[in-house]
């Protein structure tokens, strides 16, 4: 039986992109091979790569804007300080609202002048800090829309003539933002697109060509502009993979339709976590996050207890990250209402018990 994956990532994807996908591997529509063995610059996936990158543009609404989506290798983490590599001149900002952001600025200050502008550190990581001030002078400011580890999300993006830099790896294509505001937004594959392997780079053109040191070329977004993000080898199988499962957002109605479902499974899990007296949320309430609910038990001693009923029902990869402790419900898009139903009867039952 397949498991309930409330896995932080790689995570859950559509049953019906891992069956397309699965079937690619072993021939590509019919055309007598597989996937992984034909060439990069073959028409079948130069063709993918075409539809995986419009498909991006198209979902954020952000066709013919002046943006280009490329599909990079390294993670998430390379990005950190890629765009500092090609965005940073003078100075840049970063908020830090948690272990990925402080990444994030620890390698952009490896490349140049990168400075904290607000930090909830000193609450390990449970809320998003708000009304801080944004130096006009800024390179750019980098945000971290989902925390991933620490279950928060940004709600309401500063409003600032200053270009924003999102990381949206845990977050993206999962609820309707204006994605015209932001200059550059970045996205590991592996929560709501794919197997990790690529990563999703999302870049307004008009941004880039702005600072003075030389780049190298696997480092230099334009030139991977330059080259239809075909500049080396792609990572084939995950790009084929996020083009599917685009696809099946598309088909599905698209980011207003899927924010829906996610906003009924993060009620359904909020709802239980506050009025079931065992449990206790982590992050503040304002600042929850949709796709990562973090929670824990009040009571340590029924630890073995919840934990073998939850693994019982069918459920995978609950446990929280050790900087927070406690539980962690990823529920990404592909993660279906019906799997935080079973979660949630879970923990009813643990109050019936207890
Ligand atoms: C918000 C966020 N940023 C960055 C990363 C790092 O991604 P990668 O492992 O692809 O480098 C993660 C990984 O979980 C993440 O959740």
């Amino acid at each position: 039986m397949k498991k309930h994956n409330f896995s932080a990532g790689p995570c859950i994807l559509p049953a019906e992109v891992m069956k397309k996908a699965s079937d690619a591997v072993l021939e590509l529509d019919g055309i007598g091979l597989s996937l992984i063995e034909i060439s990069h610059r073959s028409k079948e996936f130069v063709a993918i790569m075409e539809k995986a990158r419009s498909l991006a543009l198209e979902l954020l609404g952000l066709e013919g804007k002046g943006y280009q989506a490329l599909y990079l290798q390294g993670g998430a983490s390379l990005q950190f300080p890629m765009l500092a590599y090609n965005l940073l001149e003078n100075k840049a900002g970063y908020l830090n609202t948690g272990t990925w952001s402080s990444n994030a600025l620890k390698e952009a200050k490896i490349i140049g002048n990168a400075v904290e502008v607000a930090s909830s550190k000193d609450k390990n990581f449970n809320f998003i800090p708000k009304g801080f001030d944004i130096p006009a002078d800024l390179d750019y400011l980098h945000l971290t829309s989902n925390n991933t580890i620490f279950g928060t999300q940004i709600k309401d993006f500063p409003s600032t003539n200053v270009p924003l830099v999102c990381d949206m790896s845990s977050d993206i294509f999962s609820r309707q933002l204006d994605f015209s505001k932001f200059d550059l937004i970045y996205a590991g594959a592996q929560k709501n697109m794919g197997p990790a392997g690529t990563t999703l780079v999302v870049i307004k053109e008009d941004l880039l060509g702005k600072v003075t040191r030389k780049i190298p070329s696997m480092l230099n977004y334009q030139v991977h502009i330059g080259k239809d993000s075909m500049f080396n080898t792609p990572a084939v199988f995950p790009v084929y993979v996020c083009m599917l499962t685009l696809q099946w957002l598309k088909d599905m109605g698209g980011i207003a339709a899927i924010e829906e479902i996610n906003e009924k499974k993060a009620k359904l899990i909020y709802s239980e976590i506050d009025l079931n007296p065992l449990f206790q949320g982590f992050a503040a309430k304002e600042d929850r996050s949709n796709m990562n609910a973090t929670f824990t038990l009040k009571d340590e001693k029924l630890k073995d207890t919840f934990d073998a009923m939850w693994k019982e029902a069918g459920i995978n990869g609950l446990n929280g990250h050790r900087s927070v402790g406690g539980y962690r419900a990823s529920m990404y898009n592909a993660l279906t209402l019906e799997s935080v139903g079973v979660l949630v009867d879970v923990m009813s039952d643990l109050e019936r018990k207890a």
